[in-house]
């Protein structure tokens, strides 16, 4: 991060803040889930504030387990989510979550085309190459990594240049000539690789006014290769503040080697923030939340993430990098895998702490548990040193959490100079650019 630039900030619209046992608070609001009035509130205060984008997670499969508990009954498909937000907001980014895994890309050429469109030029990609639901698109296991990523790359290839296939500037609407088009413009891309065959052109002009930013999420070494040949951005997962300034560095010299300027891919860590008057309350709001969380269930995510099965052990014995076997040959995500074997190799954490960590309890984010002011100081800390360019808020806690996260926080990082006071454009690219 430069010294003139400022912080790029999103936030998630998963509701993490009805996660664990806070959708149970009589003010959660749960019922509302399904309806678009629950996000574009969310949504609106984050315009307010001046976000450069809110954003949607996403995955293409109903886990049974959460359905017992929790909000996770089912989600709605994002990209058309955003279009219900699109209407009723002018500047802020939407960044909608499209896996490269499942879907084909002509598909996913127009609708995210037909988001820029609806939202005057607003759309961002979130590309993942997703971790689970192959049983629903008739596969008979997930592609492995290096597959879903060589997938992801001809995808977002392909894509890119059905965006290319049908410039804006063919649209001519010349009534006296009675030409609407000049088909001269518009081309086949006729593409032929290992996993598509598209003819084209995209049955949608682009809105050239508005590149779509692109991001992704998965930091695995082909991940960060991924992102690094064609993100404006990474969803980034850094529990703490050195993973995160080591992505930054490494993202910055892949970047140069795909031929990008350094800062090219921005990092944008999810930030996690539980919030109170006090550290206590914030402590408490974060007991609370996790309070019934399941011992069996933080020891399965031990087992499957690095075959470590620590049923038997006692809480106050400290688990090092000895009882570490090799990295699996399969984990669901890589990038979640090699956190939790970071932590335990730098810390020797004790079964009983090593089970409270967000690399265990959650998706390994960044997180802050304290108040306004902790919040703002850690924020600045990792800003001054250019640990990240930005962040994702996922706000745990309670509804309260999440509004005190867009109405204090924010603000307050605007004061500090850190974070705009105002929007210089009206486009996804125009924020992610200032
Ligand atoms: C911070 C983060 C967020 C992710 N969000 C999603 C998501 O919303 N939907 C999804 O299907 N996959 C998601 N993924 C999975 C990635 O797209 C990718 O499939 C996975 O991390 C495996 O890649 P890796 O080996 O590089 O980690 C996410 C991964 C990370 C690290």
């Amino acid at each position: 991060m430069s010294n003139t630039k400022t912080l790029h900030i999103g936030m998630s619209l998963a509701p993490t803040w009805l996660s664990g046992e806070a959708w149970r608070r009589p003010d959660s609001n749960i019922e509302g889930l399904l309806s678009s009035d629950y996000y574009l509130d969310i949504a609106k205060r984050a315009e307010a504030v001046k976000l450069d984008f809110v954003f949607r997670p996403d995955t293409l499969f109903l886990h049974p387990k959460m359905l017992e508990s929790g909000p996770g009954f089912g989600s709605l498909d994002p990209t058309i989510l955003l279009a219900a937000i699109a209407r009723e907001t002018s500047h802020i980014g939407l960044l909608s979550t499209v896996s490269t895994t499942f879907y084909p890309p002509y598909v996913v050429a127009r609708q995210i085309q037909s988001l820029n469109w609806l939202s005057n030029g607003r759309a961002g990609w979130n590309i993942v190459t997703a971790l689970d639901g192959h049983e629903n698109f008739g596969l008979p296991e997930m592609p492995t990594p290096e597959e879903r990523y060589a997938r992801a790359a001809e995808f977002t290839d392909v894509v890119r240049h059905l965006w290319q296939s049908f410039p804006e500037a063919a649209i001519r609407c010349d009534r006296a000539a009675g030409i609407g088009t000049d088909p001269s413009l518009i081309r086949a891309i006729d593409h032929e690789g290992g996993c598509f065959s598209v003819k084209g052109p995209l049955n949608l002009p682009s809105f050239d006014k508005a590149p779509v930013p692109l991001v992704q999420a998965g930091a695995s070494p082909i991940g960060r290769d991924f992102a690094a040949s064609i993100a404006d951005a990474i969803f980034a997962a850094t529990p703490d503040k050195e993973a995160a300034i080591e992505l930054r560095k490494d993202l910055r010299t892949r970047g140069e080697a795909h031929g990008r300027a350094a800062d090219a891919v921005k990092v944008l860590p999810g930030l996690s923030l539980y919030l109170g008057n006090t550290r206590g309350q914030a402590r408490d709001l974060f007991a609370a939340t996790h309070a019934g969380a399941e011992r069996a269930r933080k020891l399965a995510t031990i087992l499957e993430m690095t075959g470590l099965d620590l049923r038997d052990w006692p809480d106050d014995r400290s688990v090092t990098a000895a009882d570490l076997s090799a990295p699996l040959e399969y984990v669901r995500s890589r990038t979640h895998s090699e956190l939790l074997r970071r932590l335990i190799v730098r810390e020797e954490p004790k079964v009983a702490d090593l089970l409270m960590r967000p690399e265990v309890m959650g998706s390994s984010h960044w997180q802050v548990i304290g108040t306004v002011d902790d919040a703002v100081a850690e924020i600045s800390d990792w800003a001054a040193s250019r640990a990240m360019d930005g962040f994702i808020a996922v706000p745990g806690g309670s509804v309260e959490c999440m509004h005190r996260t867009l109405d204090e926080v924010i603000p307050r990082l605007s004061e500090a100079g850190l974070f705009r006071k105002d929007y210089c454009g009206t486009t996804f690219a125009d924020h992610l650019a200032q």
